[in-house]
């Protein structure tokens, strides 16, 4: 079966630096990939790339077998693919359910939209006591709860997540992937960048480890969770 999401040969970076060098990585439909790796090692520049924020320098994106290298962030939401960006990024000033709306802002996802707010309230119940609240206004747990749930209203088929669990209390945590658990579970993709290596390889299917911009590792989740190579870079054994 081919990949949903196909990443060769990608370099991209800023200015004069690069920081993605021949990255090459797949994403299957409806599973959990992790890509880990340490400060710096090129993981959100990946996901903005992927999600069209960052040009590709040379290399492809390919979606859905179609090539969206080029193609304005836009189109790529409008093909299916979500970002939730590191730091949340939440618009302090709009309501809970104004946030919802303006995530189903491209044409795909329009029609559905009460139907997908109803679902987005089963899988984040408290989004659904909160949602005549300014986002500005919510808890850092609840507005990570909130861009998730923003992105999926896109009906993506495949999200992008960086740091769900930044600066959250480990309850949250558990909360929100959970919450991601459930959402491969309905058939939608998770490329997921996560600092806790554990908690990531715990729920993926398969994980990248990335360094310096390139793969340095690849594998089954529960397979590089036993490896010495990450045993040693990241749980210090
Ligand atoms: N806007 C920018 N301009 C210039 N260099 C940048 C910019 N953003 C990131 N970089 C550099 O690109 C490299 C990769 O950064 P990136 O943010 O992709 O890493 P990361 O793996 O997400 O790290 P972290 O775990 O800290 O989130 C780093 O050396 C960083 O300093
Ligand atoms: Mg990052």
């Amino acid at each position: 079966m081919s990949a949903l999401l196909e990443v060769s040969h990608l370099c991209a970076g800023y200015g004069e630096v690069a920081v993605l060098r021949d990255l090459n990585f797949t994403v299957a439909g409806g599973k959990i990939t992790a890509v880990i790796g340490s400060n710096g090692s090129g993981k959100t520049t990946t996901m903005r790339v992927v999600a069209g924020l960052l040009p590709v320098r040379s290399g492809r994106i390919d979606f859905d077998g179609r090539d969206l290298s080029k193609a304005p962030a836009s189109e790529r939401v409008a093909a299916g693919l979500a970002l939730v960006p590191e730091g949340r990024l939440v618009f302090p000033e709009f309501s809970v359910e104004e946030t919802l709306r303006i995530g189903a802002y491209c044409v795909r996802a329009r029609s559905g939209l009460t139907a997908r707010m109803a679902q987005m309230y089963v899988l984040f119940p408290q989004l659904y006591e909160r949602r005549r609240t300014l986002a500005g206004a919510l808890s850092g747990g609840e507005q990570q709860m909130l861009a998730i749930a923003r992105a999926l209203m896109s009906a993506p088929r495949l999200l992008l997540l960086d740091e769900p669990s930044l600066g959250l209390a480990p309850a949250v945590v558990s909360h929100v992937f959970d919450a991601i658990v459930a959402i491969a579970k309905s058939g939608v993709a998770v490329c997921l960048v996560e600092q806790d290596v554990h908690l990531s390889l715990e729920i993926a299917d398969y994980a990248y480890v990335l360094e310096n911009g390139a793969v340095a590792a690849k594998g089954p989740a529960p397979e590089l969770l036993q490896s010495d190579q990450v045993r040693t870079s990241y749980f210090g054994l």
